[in-house]
């Protein structure tokens, strides 16, 4: 990531937002989100983009409680939805996600440019 990368993210006009999670002062985990308009909703919904809990401080609920911190804030914000992807293979992941949301059956195509 470059140095203007970086900036941005404490650029007050960026739409990313994030929250930490920490234990003795230190930061154990991340989750990065955004809110979009939709076509098909009269409220922004919210995209959980990046979602991190330290390795040793997994299966510990860091994980539940970041994403529960989103869906206040999103919900606090008016949203009306909290969405996220995720690799089919993601075992850990998807084992807490089935727990706290659905899965419709959508599938993620990328392109890179
Ligand atoms: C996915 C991830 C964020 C989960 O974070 P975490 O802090 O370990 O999750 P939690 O401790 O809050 O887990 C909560 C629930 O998920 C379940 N779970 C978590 N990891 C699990 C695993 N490896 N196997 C089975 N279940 C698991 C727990 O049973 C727990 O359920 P419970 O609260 O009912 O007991 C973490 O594994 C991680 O950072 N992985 C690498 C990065 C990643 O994949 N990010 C997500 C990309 S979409």
């Amino acid at each position: 990531m470059t140095k203007q990368t970086w900036e941005r993210f404490f650029d007050k006009a960026e739409t990313v937002r994030a929250f930490v999670a920490e234990l003795d002062g230190r930061v154990v985990g991340i989750a990065h989100f955004l809110f979009h308009c939709s076509t098909s909703r009269f409220s922004d919904v919210c995209y959980l983009q990046d979602l991190f809990t330290e390795e040793i401080c997994r299966g510990r609920g860091v994980g539940r409680a970041l994403i529960q911190r989103v869906l206040d804030a999103a919900q606090e914000a008016g949203s009306s939805r909290v969405y996220w992807t995720t690799q089919t293979s993601n075992v850990a992941g998807r084992a807490l996600y089935d727990k706290m949301a659905e899965h419709h059956g959508f599938i993620v195509y990328s392109h890179e440019l």
